[in-house]
C-alpha cells in the first residue's frame, strides 16, 4: 500500500548564503510521515540554518520548503502551524512562568482550552517540569528550558518536529524521555527532523540520516543502506567516511 499522505517536510534546492559564503548549497531532503531523520554533519555544516530556514525563522535565497503539504513561501500560516520547532538556544520570557508558555503557545496554535491543558499537564509531568511549573523561567536550569523548549514545540500535535541539538543539556531520564517523544510523535504520524552530533542517538532512534558536509547532502539513506558493503560499520565509521574529501584516507 503506497502512503498517501503528503511527507512532513519536503525541502527542494535549499540554498541559503551568508554575504559570499553559501552555508547551504541545493540541499534537498524529505522527511516522510511517521519517520524520524537524523540530520548529521559537522560544526558549521549548515545544519542549524536549514533548520532555521525550513521552519521559516531565516529566509533562504533559493529553493522550496514545503510542510505537511503546505509550501512555506505561498502558504506560511498553514505551514508554520504544521510544525514545531526546538532551537538550538531556547527562545523563553524569562518572566514567565513554564506553565504560562504553554498557555502562550497553546493560544497562538488555537489548541482548544481543555486539550492544551490536558496535554500541558501531561507533557510537564513527562518532562519532570509539573514541580517548577509555576516559576518563572528565569530561575529556570538549561536543561529545564531545554525541556520546556520541547514541550513548546510539541504541544499543538504537529506534523513536522524539527529539534536542533535537543540533547545537550538534558539529564539521562529526560534524554531518555525525549527519545520517547519522538518515537510516540513518529508512531502518531508526525515527522521528525534531528540534528544531533550524538551518533550512537542517530542510530538507535532515526529510522534513516542525512548527512551534511560544507552545506551539501553527501550521504541519505538508513544505516544498512549507508554501511553498503561495510556490514557492520557502525554509523561513526560511516559518518567519518562522509568527512573526508573523496579519494583522502584516515580522519
Ligand atoms: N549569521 C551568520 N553569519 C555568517 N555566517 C554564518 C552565520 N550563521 C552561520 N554562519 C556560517 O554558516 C555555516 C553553517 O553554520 P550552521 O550554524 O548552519 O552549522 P551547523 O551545522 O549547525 O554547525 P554546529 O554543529 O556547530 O551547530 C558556518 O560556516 C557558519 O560559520
Ligand atoms: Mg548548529
Amino acid at each position: 500500500m503506497t502512503d498517501q499522505r503528503p511527507p512532513a517536510l519536503a525541502i527542494t534546492g535549499l540554498v541559503r548564503r551568508y554575504g559570499t559564503f553559501t552555508a547551504v548549497d541545493a540541499l534537498s531532503l524529505t522527511v516522510r510521515a511517521g519517520e524520524i531523520v537524523g540530520f548529521l554533519g559537522a560544526n558549521g555544516a549548515g545544519k542549524t540554518t536549514t533548520l532555521r530556514c525550513a521552519c521559516g525563522l531565516l529566509q533562504p535565497d533559493a529553493g522550496r520548503v514545503v510542510v505537511a503539504g503546505h509550501d512555506l513561501a505561498s502558504a506560511p500560516r498553514a505551514a508554520r502551524a504544521a510544525l514545531g520547532f526546538v532551537p538550538d538556544r531556547p527562545f523563553v520570557h524569562e518572566r514567565l512562568t513554564h506553565r504560562e508558555h504553554l498557555e502562550f503557545i497553546a493560544a497562538l496554535y488555537d489548541v482548544p482550552a481543555a486539550r492544551a491543558r490536558e496535554r500541558g499537564e501531561a507533557l510537564l509531568a513527562q518532562l519532570a517540569l509539573t514541580e517548577v511549573a509555576d516559576q518563572r523561567l528565569e530561575q529556570a536550569s538549561l536543561g529545564m528550558r531545554q525541556k520546556l523548549a520541547v514541550a513548546m514545540a510539541v504541544l499543538h500535535e504537529p506534523a513536522l518536529l524539527m529539534l536542533d541539538e535537543p540533547l545537550v543539556g538534558l539529564d539521562p531520564p529526560a534524554a531518555r524521555t525525549l527519545k520517547d517523544l519522538l518515537r510516540a510523535h513518529a508512531a502518531a504520524g508526525g515527522g521528525v527532523l534531528v540534528s544531533t552530533h550524538l551518533l550512537e542517538v542517530a542510530e538507535r532512534v532515526c529510522d534513516r540520516v542525512v548527512i551534511l558536509r560544507r552545506g551539501r547532502v553527501v550521504a541519505d539513506g538508513t544505516l544498512t543502506e549507508l554501511r553498503g558493503e561495510r556490514t557492520g560499520a557502525s554509523l561513526e565509521e560511516v559518518f567519518m567516511q562522509h568527512q573526508s574529501p573523496p579519494g583522502a584516507t584516515g580522519a
